[in-house]
């Protein structure tokens, strides 16, 4: 039977339409409730009153898409965000990791998927050296953050933070991992070294594999149940066997994978191969 559409649903498509033809963002990924918020935002701050009026100020006001992305991927990050997960992040997870390397074969994979400005993937890179001391240098150790955002890579490869961005970093981690021109935080050559930044669409992109720890935090949350459970099953086969998964800790494991990981610690939502 054919649906007719109000008026309002169809500038809302054309919308959708726009957005993935001029940021390469597909809104059938994300949740619709979410996806409408998002464009909430963007449309109250542009005064706009509806889908059509602000299709208008997006036709000329080219500028705005780069706001409208920057509301679309809300890139909210801190460095250990959720501080007791990083502990046992430290405490068990990387030592584990660490063991399981043998003399010849020092290479150590870790993935930040969804890492915004780059807080999670180097927060992974300190605690590493905070681990391997002296040790640091003998291993291989790559660390890959990815994201759909491809000007939020740009801030994540600079690594330089402001003051409210550095606010929950304890004050030796400061002291020892960054330079601080009087302004901004500049993290050290050696923390930067061993973390690579790439632009990858978890839905749509290539499928990335041979990690020890994959981090996927506070980015599921917007995805559809079904894209949920087939990334969540991405992860699986992305991992080494004994590898790890580290979800965010408003996000639950659904799917075929939830019977084929190992609860390690799900109160943290750590879950291993
Ligand atoms: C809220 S931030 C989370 C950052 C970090 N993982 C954390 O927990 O602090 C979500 C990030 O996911 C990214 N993102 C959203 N959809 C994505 C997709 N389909 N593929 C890759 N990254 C995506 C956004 O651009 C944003 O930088």
């Amino acid at each position: 039977m054919l649906e007719l559409k109000s008026s309002e649903d169809q500038e809302y498509i054309k919308l959708k339409g726009l957005i993935k033809k001029n940021l390469e963002f597909n809104s059938e990924q994300y949740k619709d409730s979410h996806f409408r918020r998002r464009i909430d935002v963007r449309m109250r701050a542009t005064g706009s009153k509806n889908f059509g009026e602000y299709i208008q100020y997006l036709n000329t006001h080219k500028d705005e898409y780069k706001q409208l992305m920057d509301t679309l991927t809300v890139n909210v990050t801190n460095f250990f965000r959720n501080p007791e997960t990083y502990a046992v992040v430290e405490k068990e997870v990387l030592p584990i990791i660490i063991k399981s390397k043998s003399t010849e074969l020092r290479n150590i994979r870790i993935w930040s998927a969804g890492c915004s400005i780059g807080a999670e993937a180097y927060s992974i890179a300190i605690l590493l050296h905070r681990i391997l001391g002296n040790s640091f240098s003998r291993y291989n150790i790559q660390i890959t953050g990815t994201d759909i955002d491809k000007d939020i890579l740009k801030r994540a490869e600079e690594a330089v933070y402001s003051e409210i961005e550095m606010k929950e970093v304890p004050a030796d981690i400061r002291i020892k991992y960054f330079d601080h021109d009087g302004k901004s935080y500049h993290l050290k050559n050696e923390i930067k070294r061993v973390t690579k930044f790439r632009s990858n669409d978890l839905i749509s992109g290539e499928k990335l594999t041979g990690f020890d720890a994959i981090f996927c935090r506070n980015v599921t949350i917007y995805f559809e149940k079904h894209l949920q459970e087939s990334l969540y099953m991405d992860f699986y086969n992305g991992l080494n066997n004994g590898g790890f998964f580290v979800m965010g800790k408003t996000e639950t494991l659904i799917g075929p994978s939830k019977d084929l990981f190992k609860a390690f610690n799900p109160r943290e939502r750590i879950y291993q191969k």
